[in-house]
């Protein structure tokens, strides 16, 4: 019978999915039950998800992932806090609804920032607050780091958030979700590409300065949105040494293996045709996770959990990348180690042996 993959790790690190609430019944739900003691949402507790319109929260569809993970015994991470994507424009908007960037008189400007500083408190305090007992890791601020050298912003994304408060956001969100989180909250700072020399020397700058400032931070989720041939293994070995020689821990929060380089050709528009591909390419992908797993494993003393973003092929935003890329308006991408109809694919071999 077929290992599971959490028992496979179990000594080592939890393993986690992302998932929309219609995962939760039928086949997917089985699977998620069998072979992972993680999930996290994929959507459903962004900010624009959470809190749609300032003051109204909407818990509907985040509690029932909660549920599903209380009623299952499996860690939750929450995903995420504060971000630049996927949040509502109110946010952002003074109180006679203009847009605070527009604003250039210094003593208004200050207002704003106080004002947003004042509503990253409510969100983080409201949802903290209500799931701290639930939550095992917290992504508190999400892809706060520029992907290239940045002196003019500290190698800072030039988000809203940064052009309207500096890093005063990133403090405020760490802070308040420490405040009513408690001492046990494991509070995280989430990025992609935290492998690549500049981004990752961008964000370690970062995670230092602010730990010299005392902020409360316990660790790096990394993404992990990789491709068969990159990064190279030395590039993510590097990034986790860096990270723990802080003193941090490190989470893999959105691993997916995609068939594709960037920007993604789309090459494939079906599923048979990846499978009856020349170049065997589920073969390569699954070397590529035996290699990766193999460094986890090595390094499992300074990594907590590795978390697919997803479940199986049948559901990917890679999708949604490979087609918008690609010439005819199709393409499929096949990213996990369960096939779209949750049959083993040879990556899930390999990271069992
Ligand atoms: C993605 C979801 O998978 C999509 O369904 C949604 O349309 C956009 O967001 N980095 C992140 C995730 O931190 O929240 C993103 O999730 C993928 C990239």
């Amino acid at each position: 019978a077929p290992v599971e993959l959490d028992e496979r790790y179990d000594d080592s690190f939890n393993i986690g999915a992302a998932v929309e609430p219609y995962q939760l019944k039928g086949k997917s739900a089985q699977v998620l039950k069998k072979h992972y003691n993680s999930i996290v949402a994929e959507n459903v507790m962004k900010p624009i998800n959470i809190q749609p319109e300032e003051g109204k929260f909407n818990f509907e569809e985040a509690d029932k992932i909660v549920k599903f993970a209380e009623e299952n015994d499996m860690d939750l991470r929450f995903h995420t806090l504060i971000w630049h994507s996927q949040v509502p424009d109110w946010f952002f908007l003074d109180k006679e609804g203009k847009p605070m960037v527009d604003e250039t008189d210094p003593e208004k400007r200050e207002e704003n920032k106080q004002l947003l500083l004042e509503r990253v408190r409510t969100h983080v305090k409201t949802v903290v607050t209500r799931y701290k007992d639930v939550v095992d890791s917290w992504d508190v601020v999400n892809e706060a780091v520029a992907d290239v050298a940045s002196p003019e912003t500290d190698g800072l994304r030039d988000s809203t958030w940064y052009q309207l408060t500096g890093t005063d956001y990133i403090k405020v969100a760490f802070e308040t979700a420490r405040e009513y989180g408690g001492e046990d909250a494991n509070l995280y700072i989430n990025d992609y590409n935290t492998e690549v020399s500049q981004k990752r020397e961008n964000l370690y700058n970062l995670v230092k300065g602010l730990l010299a400032e005392g902020v409360p931070i316990d660790g790096v989720g990394h993404q992990a949105h990789v491709q068969i041939g990159w990064p190279s293994i030395d590039d993510i070995r590097t990034s986790f040494e860096m990270f723990s020689s802080l003193g941090l821990d490190n989470q893999v929060t959105e691993l997916d293996v995609s068939l594709y380089g960037w920007p993604p050709s789309g090459k494939y528009n079906t599923y048979e045709e990846i499978v009856n591909s020349e170049e065997n390419i589920l073969e390569a992908q699954a070397d590529r996770y035996d290699q990766l797993f193999n460094l986890y494993e090595e390094l499992d003393a300074d990594i907590s959990s590795v978390t697919f973003w997803g479940i199986a092929d049948n559901h990917t935003w890679l999708d949604d990348r490979a087609t918008q890329y690609s010439d005819d308006g199709l393409g499929k991408d096949a990213p996990f180690v369960f096939d779209p109809n949750y049959k083993l694919k040879p990556a899930y071999w390999a990271i069992i042996d």
